[in-house]
């Protein structure tokens, strides 16, 4: 009996983590999007244009925002990966994990519905 409860604890433990990596990502479901246009603003639009409905930003060649959220494929869980890997073109992001919530709300804001 003992030794029973005693190897049930791994999956217990294995479960239980799968459930907070879950319940994180239920929580990023709720990004403000106002917020995430403000962190945009100040960390993106140097570069991106990310407002407008223009395919590219100006003479740049630098995907507008709106671009971005439009790509077949996109959805929070490919931005996160994109957001949390380095880019040779584009500087390393350090980005806060609310605000990262917040800014991949706005991004998939523009998406057209
Ligand atoms: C210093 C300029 C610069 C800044 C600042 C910048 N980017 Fe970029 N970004 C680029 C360039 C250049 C590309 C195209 C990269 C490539 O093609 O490899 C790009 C591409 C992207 C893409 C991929 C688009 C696609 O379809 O491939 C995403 C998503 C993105 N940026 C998000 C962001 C976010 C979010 C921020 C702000 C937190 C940001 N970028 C800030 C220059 C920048």
């Amino acid at each position: 009996m003992h030794t029973q409860a005693r190897t049930g604890l791994a999956p217990v433990a294995l479960v239980c983590g799968l459930l907070s990596a879950a319940s994180t990502m239920a929580a990023a479901e709720s990004g403000d999007i106002d917020a995430g246009l403000k962190v945009a603003t100040e960390r993106c639009a140097e570069c991106h244009d990310i407002t407008s409905r223009n395919p590219m930003s100006t003479a740049s060649g630098i995907p507008t925002f709106y671009v971005v959220a439009n790509t077949a494929g996109i959805s929070r869980i490919s931005l996160l990966v994109w957001m949390q890997t380095s880019h040779p073109k584009m500087p390393n992001l350090m980005i806060e994990p609310e605000d990262l919530d917040n800014l991949i709300a706005y991004i998939l804001s523009l998406k057209d519905k």
